[in-house]
């Protein structure tokens, strides 16, 4: 397994994803003689996990059971363990689009934070691109390198333990894209630029408040940086659900619609609105948008060095 290749058969050193549900998942590292609980009783890594299929049904002392799920960026950030406040995949999906990125891109990024962002830019640039990324915090740094050895990725990225604003990004002329997400992009637009291909390439910043993105837009127009652009980005999420509706008595009327032949136990009219199930109802299927949806996570301001 690595976070860049598919892999069959789950390893000895693997990182895996035990998934009991949409909203209850975590990541296992796979080792020989280990157990992991679970709320459906234990898994022995040697006799349920290694050997076994990547999206296997495992079953657990309780006789409950789980799947085992090969890591994507995406199920990595839903999972890994926070050292920062970290990017999720919305944000993450426009930043690699609007940065143009693809298989052999060379990318600079600033924090490397918990490493979320990373994952997906090293998937995306694999197998001959990198990644260089650049954090300041010490354990931190030490932390990203680790993880990115587990996961079968350090041949594709370097970390740089420095202060991007006062030394930069530790390379010069070779980068197609740069990202930052720290306090003051602003100070590192310069640095940024050096980091960047002569010929030019793309940035974005990724600031929480509109007084950092008036200081960085300043600072990208300062340095002859084009095509200033901040975007926000806000998902909304659908749940499928059954809905019943009662229907107003208007009587003869309503005898009349109750005759017209639909027959709801017949499988081809699944989906379509149904009426027999209980006098005086309809049920149909629709999308509901969830109550509560993540508000705002920061502004993406981008902008083109050509
Ligand atoms: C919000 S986190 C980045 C999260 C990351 N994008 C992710 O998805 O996991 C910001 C990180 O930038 C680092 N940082 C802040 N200012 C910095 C600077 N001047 N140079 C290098 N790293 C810096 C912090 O230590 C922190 O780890």
């Amino acid at each position: 397994m690595s976070f860049v290749e598919y892999g069959d058969t789950i390893k000895d050193g693997d990182t895996a994803i035990v998934f009991l549900g949409h909203e209850s998942m975590f990541p296992v590292k796979v080792q020989h003689g280990t157990v992991t609980q679970t709320k459906y009783g234990v898994i022995r890594h040697s006799t349920d996990l290694i050997g076994k299929k990547y999206g296997s049904k495992v079953t657990c002392s309780k006789g409950g059971w789980v799947f085992i799920l090969h890591p994507t960026p995406e199920l990595w950030t839903m999972n890994l363990p926070h050292r920062t406040q970290i990017l999720y995949s919305t944000d993450i999906s426009v930043i690699t689009m609007m940065l143009e990125l693809k298989p052999g891109s060379i990318v600079c990024e600033s924090g490397t934070g918990s490493g979320s962002l990373s994952h997906a830019l090293i998937r995306t640039v694999a197998p001959t691109g990198h990644l260089y990324t650049v954090e300041f915090h010490q354990q931190r740094a030490e932390k990203a390198r680790e993880e990115f050895r587990e996961h079968g990725v350090e041949h594709l990225v370097t970390v740089t333990n420095q202060d991007v604003c006062k030394n930069g990004f530790g390379v010069s002329n070779i980068a197609d894209a740069v990202f930052l997400d720290i306090p003051s992009p602003w100070e590192a637009i310069g640095h940024a630029k050096s980091a960047l291909k002569a010929e030019g390439g793309r940035i974005c910043s990724f600031s929480p408040c509109i007084e950092q993105v008036q200081r960085t837009c300043l600072a990208m127009e300062e340095h002859g940086f084009t095509e200033i652009n901040t975007l926000e980005i806000l998902l909304r999420v659908y749940n499928v659900r059954t809905i019943s509706l009662q229907i107003p008595d208007l009587g003869k009327a309503a005898e009349d619609n109750s005759s017209t032949g639909f027959d709801s136990s017949n499988p081809s009219n699944r989906g379509s609105p149904s009426t027999n199930l209980q006098q005086g109802t309809v049920q149909f299927k629709s999308g509901m948008p969830l109550r509560e949806m993540v508000g705002h996570t920061g502004y993406l301001t981008f902008a083109t060095k050509s």
